[in-house]
């Protein structure tokens, strides 16, 4: 048990385990993307941790980038993608396969989607570590997920609760309701 800014927190998905989900979406990569170049897409902070050892285990052809999203804020907040930060590399063409930790609502990556399209990306697939279809307001279409969890906040593994956490190795669930 750990305790972050008065919350405590329980062990979920010891690191073992997050480690073989890993490379199981690993390997279904490295099978649908054979003989293509892909490129990765990580969503700053929080995809940090899964992308470094998602990519370790591919061995198709890659390019890995990260980007952060930047969202409009305020009363009226849509979580509209105002911005992709530091998105330099034309997606023309390419193959995108979006890096996230964690699905919950789908409202970013349903906007992030969106936007990556208009971009002119080939193909552009999401491969999140975790989602949380019981939160979903918007349908996304997930073709990759590690773990399916329940309505419960998670920490760790990049993954934050005050932008504290995110270098814990093991996944964990907050203690009781929230
Ligand atoms: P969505 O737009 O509601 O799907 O939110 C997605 C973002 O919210 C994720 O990329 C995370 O950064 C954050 N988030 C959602 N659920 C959790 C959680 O349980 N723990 C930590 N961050 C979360
Ligand atoms: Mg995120």
């Amino acid at each position: 048990m750990i305790s972050i800014d008065g919350l405590k927190f329980e062990l979920y998905i010891p690191e073992a385990e997050v480690k073989q989900r890993v490379k199981a979406v690993a390997e279904r990569i490295n099978e649908d993307y054979k003989g293509r170049q892909v490129i990765l897409l990580g969503i700053l902070n929080g995809a940090f941790m899964f992308a470094a050892d998602l990519v370790r285990e591919l061995t198709v052809d890659n390019e890995i980038h990260f980007t952060k999203v930047s969202s409009y804020e305020g009363t009226n907040s849509t979580g509209e993608v105002k911005e992709l930060i530091g998105l330099t590399i034309p997606l023309e063409g390419r193959d995108v396969i979006v890096v996230e930790d964690i699905v919950d609502t789908g409202v970013t990556m349903h906007h992030l989607l969106n936007y990556l399209k208009d971009k002119g990306a080939r193909s552009v697939e999401v491969c999140t570590l975790m989602s949380k279809p019981e939160r979903r307001q918007v349908e996304v279409d997930i073709k990759y997920c590690a773990m399916v969890v329940p309505d419960k906040f998670i920490l760790g593994y990049g993954l934050d609760y005050n932008n504290k956490g995110r270098g814990l190795k093991d996944v964990y669930q907050l203690k009781g309701e929230r």
